[in-house]
């Protein structure tokens, strides 16, 4: 059964940033993209770049090494800060 930890509010990240964050053993970043949260792993699959350095292009994520693109919708978390039951609210 899935559990859900808050992690921080839409307000804790800059429109169009993304900001590192430690969950128990895990590091992942969010990014708000237009007032959205966007969660995905915090290294890139394709070779590990940091993807805290990436950026948002037309609604994806960049990855900063090489440029390949996660689509915003993927790990797009619910929560734009409606309320304390959202994921990542
Ligand atoms: S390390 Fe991310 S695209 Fe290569």
């Amino acid at each position: 059964m899935a559990t859900f930890t808050k992690v921080a509010s839409l307000d804790d990240v800059p429109e169009g940033q993304g900001i590192g964050l430690e969950i128990g053993r895990k590091r992942i970043v969010l990014f708000n993209i237009e007032g959205e949260l966007l969660a995905v792993e915090a290294t890139c699959a394709q070779h590990g770049a940091p993807l805290e350095r990436g950026v948002i292009h037309e609604g994806n994520l960049q990855c900063p090494w090489h440029g390949a693109a996660t689509p915003g919708g993927v790990g797009r978390a619910a929560a734009t800060g409606r309320g304390p039951g959202s994921p990542a609210a």
